[in-house]
């Protein structure tokens, strides 16, 4: 389905399914633990052995020698593959960037380089340790701060689309910026961090001759079939993967990671089924994490406030061919000023590989911008929310004649600043006493993009009137099952009991996938455009006309005619298959979401320990399909934001080479004691070029500028204005 094709009357905007507040309709299985996970996956395949990872002890160099004579004497070892069976390493798949197996060569730290395969796990894990390993260390760069200075420019293919300049330039900022009357110019720093999902990568492989079939943990599959196909050499439709449910991915599983890669070659050797858990101390290494930054901003601004001048360049560090952390994406798109200038540069360092991870690019570079622009209102004795307004641009400000498709966020700031009692807050800092508490409220914007994509679906109607979704599309611990039962029910006039939705399976049509905050909206406009599909099917079936052909309340009724919708099911199941197209439509419009945040802290004036007392979130991301969902989402992705801000860091050892804090004991985020109380206002205005279901992504969103409002909260209340993320109470001082 072209994205426009009149759809005539839009049976979603009915909205009586659709846009509900809906418990999930997976609920009761993840409740009861019914849900198999992938590991959990015991009778998909008969006679599993258990593999384990063994992952490489040094950062950089190669490996000499590797003796598995003992492993494989011990007790209960079924096999042992090695990095060394393979003379080069295998083909990278989609967005690796280091290889996930194959060759003497180490990369990185805890790359793998062997799988032990034995009757149980503790086997594998006892075994893995008689593996004796010799390395020819090299010497590596490690330290983002030293590596900065002379890291080149970058392009930033990911979140940027690839082809993007260097230096993005309009006007000329240098000049405006030299005579703005009120300035600012700082740097921010921001750590690495860990998606740290409950679920780690886990995978069965099983081969029957020359097919793989893989159960997985995976938020992309048609992606990583074709990525497996590729590192492994086997062609595509001799490949399966079923991820129907994922205990968490932010993005550490976009892409294939090594516990897909070394199950199947384990199976394959090991002649039976294979099933890896990755372990907690390696996933943080031997897999993905968003990179560290280091952002300069400065902003040129009139006494009125309106913004003369933006420049943001950020710095990160990744491996040979990795890409940047695109920090400075929404700083492109987000304020008007006629002058600014946005560029990355790319330290090409050592440690383990940067990717995608929860808002990658909007989230750290949020951080950022929208602490400086606090700095700002303050430089102007203005009020934050007010300096935002004015700055507010109805067009991409790069582009003067692209409209953005809806925005808000003038709405998103107004709304906030009244339901948080904004005016309440002290705009001078340090004066807000309740007890030994420092108390301060503070506030940042928060934008991320829309992307819309390709997504196809079938939908089927049973014998008795029952109908089945299968998509690959992926639920995430999103609520993706309950939106696609959702966008079904409405389209074919049935309550949410008659659907049965099936999911991450690459045998069925390819959808969106799960990432970037583009699952909802795409993935329900593909199953929307199978609806119209099946619709179509049924009406020419009973005779009826199909454009005066209603769906609603278990009946299909033309022309004065009503029939129950089984009854279209009598002569056989029929089927509808389409997909969602958007063709062009993000080149007429710039697709954005955006929100406010608001803040309270309280921080201990002996201690400076911060705890967040209150925060609220008002987002414009068009359509809510289902408010209960999207609440979750967001209060979800707040929480990440909290821990952005106040905890979450991967400490480097620059010696070695390692984040040396690679468990959850090391690794902190935030627990049910951070976080008091958080509120969600969604506004909830529908989008009608985003797609038939005219939502838009919300879930990333609920992350994009949380960091600064916390950091604003803590200047506010203490007068300290800390730039180097997380605030720890160290930093205080
Ligand atoms: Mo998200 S970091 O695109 O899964």
């Amino acid at each position: 389905m072209k994205f426009d094709t009149p759809a005539g009357q839009n049976p979603i905007d009915q909205l009586k399914v659709v846009g509900r507040p809906t418990s999930r309709v997976d609920g009761p299985r993840k409740t009861t633990g019914t849900a198999p996970y992938a590991y959990e996956r015991h009778n998909v395949a008969p006679n599993q052995a258990y593999g384990y990872i063994l992952g490489a002890g040094v950062a950089k160099g190669r490996i000499v020698r590797m003796d598995i004579s003992e492993a494989k004497a011990a007790p209960g070892v079924v096999a042992v593959v090695t990095t060394l069976d393979f003379p080069a390493p295998l083909p990278l798949g989609l967005a690796n960037i280091a290889h996930l197996f194959g060759g003497a060569e180490v990369a990185h730290y805890h790359q793998a380089i062997a799988v032990v395969v034995a009757e149980t796990f503790e086997q594998a894990r006892a075994a893995s340790t008689l593996i004796h390993t010799e390395y020819a260390r090299a010497p590596g760069k490690f330290d983002l701060a030293k590596e900065a200075p002379d890291a080149p420019l970058a392009g930033g293919s990911r979140g940027g689309g690839s082809g993007t300049p260097p230096i993005d330039r309009i006007g000329d900022f240098a000049g405006a910026f030299a005579v703005a009357p009120v300035k600012i110019d700082r740097t921010y720093t921001t750590p690495g961090e860990s998606h740290a999902m409950m679920e780690p990568f886990a995978t069965i492989a099983a081969w029957e001759g020359d097919k793989l079939t893989l159960w997985t943990s995976n938020q992309m599959i048609a992606w990583s079939k074709s990525s497996l196909a590729k590192i492994l050499s086997v062609r595509p439709e001799n490949i399966r993967l079923d991820s129907p449910f994922i205990g968490g991915g932010f993005g550490g599983k976009l892409f294939v990671r090594a516990d897909a890669v070394c199950a199947a070659l384990a199976a394959k050797t090991a002649r039976r089924p294979v099933k890896i858990a990755m372990q907690r101390p390696l996933m943080i290494n031997n897999a993905t994490h968003r990179p560290a930054t280091i952002q300069r901003v400065q902003l040129g601004a009139n006494q009125d406030g309106r913004l003369t001048a933006i420049a943001h360049a950020s710095t990160s560090g990744n491996l040979p061919d990795g890409e940047p952390e695109t920090a400075v994406s929404q700083t492109k798109l987000f304020y008007a000023a006629p002058n600014r200038e946005t560029y990355m540069k790319l330290a090409r360092m050592d440690l383990p590989e940067g990717n995608a991870m929860r808002a990658p690019g909007e989230a750290p570079g949020l951080m950022a911008l929208e602490m400086a622009m606090d700095e700002l209102a303050e430089a102007l004795n203005m009020d934050p929310v007010e300096l935002r307004v004015v700055n507010d641009t109805q067009f991409d400000p790069e582009k003067p004649n692209r409209p953005f498709s809806e925005r808000h966020f003038v709405e998103c700031l107004r709304t906030g600043a009244e339901k948080f009692g904004w005016s309440r807050r002290n705009p001078k800092p340090g004066l807000v006493r309740d007890g030994k508490w420092l108390v301060g409220m503070g506030m940042a914007g928060g934008f991320r993009n829309n992307i819309l994509t390709k997504s196809a679906a079938r939908i089927r109607l049973e014998k008795g009137g029952r109908l089945t979704v299968e998509t690959d599309m992926t639920d995430i611990g999103t609520g993706t099952y309950t939106i696609l039962a959702q966008t079904a029910a409405e389209m074919m006039g049935v309550g949410l009991d008659a659907v049965t939705v099936v999911l991450g399976d690459s045998d069925f049509p390819a959808s969106a996938g799960s990432g970037g905050q583009w699952g909802a909206n795409n993935s329900t406009a593909g199953l929307y455009a199978a609806c119209l599909k099946l619709r179509e099917a049924i009406a020419q079936r009973l005779g009826f006309n199909p454009t005066d052909t209603i769906f609603s309340d278990g009946k299909v009724t033309a022309g004065g005619h009503s029939v129950p919708l089984a009854d279209a099911a009598r002569g056989g199941a029929l089927v509808g298959e389409d997909g969602f197209d958007p063709t062009d439509m993000s080149k007429r419009w710039q697709q954005s979401t955006f929100a406010a945040h608001f803040v309270e802290v309280a921080v201990d004036s002996y201690t400076g320990e911060t705890r967040i007392r209150r925060m609220l979130a008002v987002c414009d991301a068009g359509r809510i399909l289902n408010p209960k969902a999207a609440r979750s989402q967001v209060i979800g992705a707040m929480t990440m934001g909290a821990g952005a801000a106040l905890m979450e860091e991967l400490a480097v050892d620059t010696r070695f080479g390692l984040f040396i804090n690679h468990d959850l004991a090391g690794y902190e985020v935030p627990v049910h004691a951070d976080i008091p109380h958080q509120d969600v206002i969604f506004l909830d205005h529908p989008d009608d070029k985003s797609s038939p279901m005219k939502a838009k992504g919300v879930g990333e969103l609920g992350l994009c500028g949380v960091g600064a409002a916390i950091a604003n909260a803590i200047y506010n209340a203490t007068g300290v204005r800390v730039r180097d993320y997380p605030i720890t109470l160290d930093k205080h001082l």
